[in-house]
């Protein structure tokens, strides 16, 4: 392990890169000899500090966009280009790094970039895939596949029937992934993507996969797709605010977007329990009308909240976004561009997070034990979020209209269900604070497993080449 060198490959999301993060950490606390992490090149850029640990070491490659990409850009243009210029830059990249006399022992990649295998495989360098979806999605694409016979036909409208997945609740179309949906917008990119990186895993059985969760938290999932060699290393989550022995040491997180100074004084000034937390996590873009009724519904609660609110992202108009900030008295609630999210729900004042249930932020409600209000939005969100309300049964999921939107009222009902003194809120508190045990255990037996170096070890001695 000492001799070993690891390249852990990330596209720039803030939901690809904090897994991906987080497993460096693993290996390095594994006794891994050198840990590059490597995002692209306009990634890198927006990096707000870079985490400092003995033998971690950063470095980019060039996806075809170094000034970085532009809304208007066509999905297929850039997942062409993606493949195209990556695999040239990654081998340049693996090139240099063996030159300096740091050649790289294996490559892990993540979603969207399925071409790394070939270019390692290229270079005789052994690759592993880290799924930093939940499983339960991966597994329902497993599934979707397997009912079209392996072949996804982008003529075929048909949207996919319900899947069903022993022990699971059934899945209908409002709870799978949505890329699945073949009106998704995203549907003809990421359909042949996943059918890539799955049929990679399949046609090889050598090759494993890596998944962001555990045992118990997806025991079914898992077992689903056992032919794929699954390995559960997760949950991977920022493990210094889980450790009581550990100092919180926020300086061990990427951050893509500036935090905010002032939410931890106004949390501190709040009765336990009392706050909805809401993050829509680093993607997710919500129309101007629909921030007004989440404004509306979180008033009416008479709860205080704190709102992240990414720079432009919830409309793409400054303005707005002030107009919206200008509403709100401290009183009431805060708006903040960015936070330590982990920060936050291990802060006792919290009692609710109302988010798009994106994998992250799930693992990370399931590890401090706060309760949900699921909002999805696209991806795996909506699979995410049926975990949520019908199998940990943590949370609750937004009733939404035909159009998708969600009215002030049912954010009211549900945070009434949630945070009020009502059966299913009990339940759901009691539920997620069982699930909190449960995780904390993964996460720190995993931890303990990687120290051990068991798990990395078996990782590490799998015949992946
Ligand atoms: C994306 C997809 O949208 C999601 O569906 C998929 O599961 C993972 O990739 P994203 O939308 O960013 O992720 O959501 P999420 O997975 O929840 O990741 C967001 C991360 O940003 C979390 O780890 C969260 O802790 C962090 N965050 C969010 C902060 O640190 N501060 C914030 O203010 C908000």
């Amino acid at each position: 392990m000492e001799n070993k060198h690891f390249l852990l490959i990330s596209m720039p999301g803030q939901g690809h890169i904090n897994p991906m993060f987080q497993f460096g950490k693993c290996l390095i606390h594994a006794g891994a000899g050198r840990v590059t992490f490597a995002t692209t090149a306009h990634g890198l850029t927006q990096v707000k500090a870079f985490p400092s640990l003995e033998n971690l070491h950063y470095a980019s490659f060039s996806d075809g966009f170094d000034d970085g990409i532009k809304p208007t850009n066509d999905p297929h243009r850039i997942m062409a280009e993606l493949k195209r210029v990556g695999s040239q830059t990654l081998t340049e990249l693996l090139l240099s790094l063996s030159k300096e006399g740091n050649p790289v022992s294996y490559l892990i990649y993540t979603l969207l970039l399925p071409w790394a295998a070939d270019v390692a495989r290229d270079m005789s360098i052994p690759s592993v895939f880290l799924c930093i979806l939940s499983t339960t999605a991966f597994a329902l694409c497993y599934c979707f596949f397997e009912e079209r016979d392996g072949v996804y036909d982008s003529n075929d409208n048909r949207p996919p029937s319900s899947i069903e997945m022993p022990g699971l609740p059934l899945f209908t179309s409002k709870d799978m992934p949505s890329f699945l949906l073949p009106n998704d917008p995203h549907a003809s990119t990421l359909i042949p993507l996943f059918q890539h990186h799955i049929q990679a895993l399949e046609k090889d059985s050598k090759a494993c996969v890596l998944l962001n969760t555990s045992d118990c938290l997806e025991e079914e999932a898992i077992r689903l797709i056992s032919n794929l060699n699954p390995i559960p290393i997760g949950p991977l989550v920022s493990y210094a605010f889980l450790d009581e022995n550990n100092s919180t040491d926020s300086s061990c997180e990427i951050d893509l977007f500036e935090k905010s100074a002032e939410y931890s004084q106004w949390l501190n000034s709040k009765p336990k329990g009392s706050v909805v937390y809401v993050s829509f996590g680093s993607l997710a873009v919500l129309q101007k009308n629909q921030m007004e009724k989440i404004l509306l519904g979180l008033t009416g609660t008479c709860r205080p909240f704190l709102w992240v609110i990414r720079p432009s992202a919830g409309s793409n108009d400054r303005e707005f976004e002030e107009k919206i900030r200008d509403k709100v008295n401290e009183e009431v609630g805060l708006i903040v561009p960015w936070c330590s999210q982990m920060e936050v729900l291990t802060h006792e004042s919290i009692g609710c997070f109302m988010m798009h249930c994106g994998w992250n932020s799930t693992l990370e409600s399931l590890a401090t034990g706060v309760p949900v209000l699921g909002f999805p939005q696209f991806s795996d969100q909506t699979t995410n979020a049926k975990m949520v309300e019908e199998v940990w049964r943590t949370g609750v999921r937004a009733r939404v209209n035909e159009d998708g939107t969600l009215e002030a009222e049912e954010i009211e009902r549900c945070l009434e269900m949630v945070m009020g003194g009502g059966q299913r809120g009990e339940e759901i508190r009691r539920n997620a604070k069982r699930w909190k045990g449960l995780t904390l255990e993964a996460v720190m037996e995993g931890g303990q497993k990687r120290k051990d170096n068991s798990e990395i070890d078996l990782f590490c001695r799998y015949p992946i080449w």
